[in-house]
């Protein structure tokens, strides 16, 4: 697929095909992905690990079942639970990725110099911040990096996607025996899309130019129709959702899986009213 198909043809999933296995060597491609994004320093502080649903406990599927996740839970053959590593921070190896980008020359123009510049102005900086730094916006915001590689690998594999928000992550911590430097992030189903590849439509966005500006705040960045135009012939803007025969192909999906029409995948407390004195 050409890369924006891929982009434009990416939406959340969330009914999978149960009896169809994800094969292995694709969650390696979509791992790789994740291994190959961008990240502060190189330090490579993503990490994941992949749950075949067929392998796994019951204690831990109920760890990582979310609130909103009973259609992906009833049918993802896959799981990925995406963690941050704060230990990829640790001074004398983010010290390291740096000097290792500076001998591979990615970094600097002089492999000695930059290692010289990193010793002397860098070292001092980072050795005062780095834990901070290790729970820092940025530090997060790699690992949703990585996750968006991984995923949009994921769709090029003709893959599916759903990510989740996971209520018990230090259940979900020690079952997993994750170190004490993990923060679990979120939760990734994957398989091979029951819905059509259309899944009701592209997902509806907030407008263009009430997210974007230039210059300053409150000067929108004014779109150019000609560019949407472009961006629709390339398959990157597509029908919006909902396309007119959705309600009936999630009718046919409900019953073809054997689901019901709820979205929550556990009881929620019952409110006070209807509580009626029971446990
Ligand atoms: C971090 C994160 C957590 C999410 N958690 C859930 C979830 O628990 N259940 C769910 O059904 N969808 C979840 N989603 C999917 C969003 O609802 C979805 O991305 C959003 O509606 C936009 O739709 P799109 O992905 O099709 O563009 C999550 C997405 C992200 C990025």
């Amino acid at each position: 697929m050409e890369f924006k198909q891929v982009l434009g043809r990416r939406r959340t999933i969330r009914f999978f095909l149960p009896f169809r296995p994800v094969e292995r060597a694709k969650v390696q491609k979509m791992l790789e992905a994740a291994r190959r994004s961008s990240c502060v320093g190189n330090v490579n502080n993503t990490r994941g690990i992949v749950i075949w649903k067929e392998e796994a406990s019951e204690a831990l599927i109920k760890a990582i079942t979310p609130p909103l996740g009973y259609q992906q839970m009833q049918t993802a053959p896959c799981f990925i639970l995406w963690y941050h590593d704060t230990d990829a921070y640790e001074i004398e190896k983010w010290i390291q990725d740096l000097n290792n980008l500076a001998d591979t020359r990615r970094i600097g123009t002089d492999a000695e110099q930059t290692k010289g510049d990193i010793e002397r102005m860098l070292r001092p900086v980072f050795g005062a911040t780095w834990q901070q730094m290790a729970v820092a916006p940025l530090a997060f915001m790699d690992v949703g990096n990585a996750v968006c590689q991984a995923l949009l690998m994921a769709y090029d594999e003709g893959l599916g996607v759903c990510l989740m928000s996971s209520p018990r992550l230090e259940q979900v911590a020690s079952l997993l025996k994750l170190p004490e430097t993990a923060i679990p992030m979120c939760l990734m189903a994957v398989g091979y899309p029951a819905e059509s590849w259309e899944a009701g439509g592209q997902t509806v966005k907030a407008p263009f130019d009430s997210l974007f500006h230039e210059g300053e705040y409150g000067k929108p960045f004014k779109q150019d129709v000609a560019v949407d135009e472009d961006l629709k012939r390339d398959g990157f803007i597509q029908e919006p959702a909902p396309l007119a025969w959705r309600d009936a192909e999630l009718k046919y999906l409900e019953k073809a899986l054997g689901l019901n029409s709820t979205i929550i995948a556990f009881p929620a407390p019952p409110a006070a009213d209807e509580d009626g004195g029971s446990e």
